[in-house]
């Protein structure tokens, strides 16, 4: 019996085999995949703009040593994502274009301000904690340069949300202003940090068929789940309180319930109108500008190269 390539496509997703780049794939599969892989880019590259803001204030030397190298391991990070994106047939240039251009999304969660020192604490805490909860299932994603690539993000993020966690510990053990500062950063951080996840089950477009081709291995909404569920012990111990009335351990069904997420928020932020859409494109853009000496010289320098060899 022949089989078609679709069925010996959809064979090999059942016996969890990776597709790898050069295998044959429904197009439908390569779009969704550059479509999630480069917002995933976008969204490393966007993100270290929040936390750069304040490397050149951080509180001691250890503070800026670390969140520097946390800073330099995003740009790793979007620069796997972009080479993975790029073995399924789209350019760098076209990935950075989109970005440019506002065409392309990245994640809502870096279009907040980052306003006092107990952001970097929140940050590292509670968004690599998501972005760990997210990311780990994605370690064993049907796409192979793209599971493989999260191997190692994961274990940096670890290392990025230790980072947040031991801010916020010593602010909370610190001073009465300094508790303030980190009770004042997780009311902010909160919300943003369960939108993050994505929208409900219901509202999510893409989660039924990325689940069926085991690009998404959890949903959303069990992302959303698991974050509050292992996120909340850990705001008791530094002994801060979630933003949140309604939240409440669920002796049934094992989970905390919470209150509603405002969506509202959430698609504002999504559509460009969050409070630093505008300033975070302007800045990448101005970044894209500014060096394109850098990008001319290293061309002429790699075309003398050639000319030299060919001699
Ligand atoms: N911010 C911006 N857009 C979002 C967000 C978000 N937090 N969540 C969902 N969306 C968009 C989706 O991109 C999609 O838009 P599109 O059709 O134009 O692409 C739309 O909302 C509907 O959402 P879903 O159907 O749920 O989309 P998807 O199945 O891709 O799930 C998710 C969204 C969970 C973010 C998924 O893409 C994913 O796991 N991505 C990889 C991880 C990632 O990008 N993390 C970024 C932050 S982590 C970090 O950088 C530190």
């Amino acid at each position: 019996e022949i089989k078609s390539l679709e069925e010996q496509f959809d064979a090999k997703i059942a016996r969890d085999e990776k597709i790898e780049p050069k295998d044959w794939m429904p197009e439908k599969y390569r779009k969704t995949h550059i479509r999630q892989i480069s917002q995933h880019a976008h969204s490393e590259i966007v993100g270290m703009l929040p936390e750069g803001n304040w490397i050149t204030r951080a509180p001691s030397l250890r503070r800026k040593v670390a969140l520097l190298a946390k800073v330099q391991d995003e740009a790793g990070h979007g620069l796997y994502l972009y080479s993975a994106c790029e073995t399924l047939g789209i350019t760098r240039e076209q990935m950075y274009e989109d970005l440019h251009s506002g065409k392309a999304k990245y994640s809502s969660i870096f279009n907040y301000p980052t306003v006092t020192w107990a952001d970097m604490g929140a940050i590292g805490w509670l968004v690599d904690g998501a972005a760990i909860i997210n990311q780990v299932p994605l370690c064993n994603t049907s796409f192979g340069p793209y599971a493989r690539a999260m191997v190692r993000v994961c274990k940096e993020e670890s290392f990025h949300q230790r980072q947040g966690y031991e801010i916020m510990l010593s602010l909370c053990n610190g001073s009465e202003e300094q508790k303030e500062m980190a009770q004042d950063a997780l009311n902010r951080w909160w919300w943003p940090s369960l939108m993050m996840l994505g929208p409900t089950d219901a509202e999510s477009t893409h989660t039924a068929q990325s689940m069926k081709w085991k690009l998404k291995r959890k949903t959303n909404d069990e992302l959303r789940q698991q974050f509050i569920d292992q996120t909340v012990p850990q705001a008791d111990i530094l002994g801060l309180t979630i933003p949140d009335p309604d939240l409440k351990w669920n002796e049934e069904t094992g989970h905390y319930d919470f209150g509603e997420i405002d969506w509202d928020e959430f698609w504002q932020v999504v559509k460009g109108h969050g409070p630093m859409n505008k300033s975070r494109l302007d800045a990448r853009r101005n970044a894209w500008e500014n060096g394109a000496w850098v990008r001319e010289a290293a061309t002429a320098y790699a075309d003398k190269q050639r000319e030299g060899k060919e001699e």
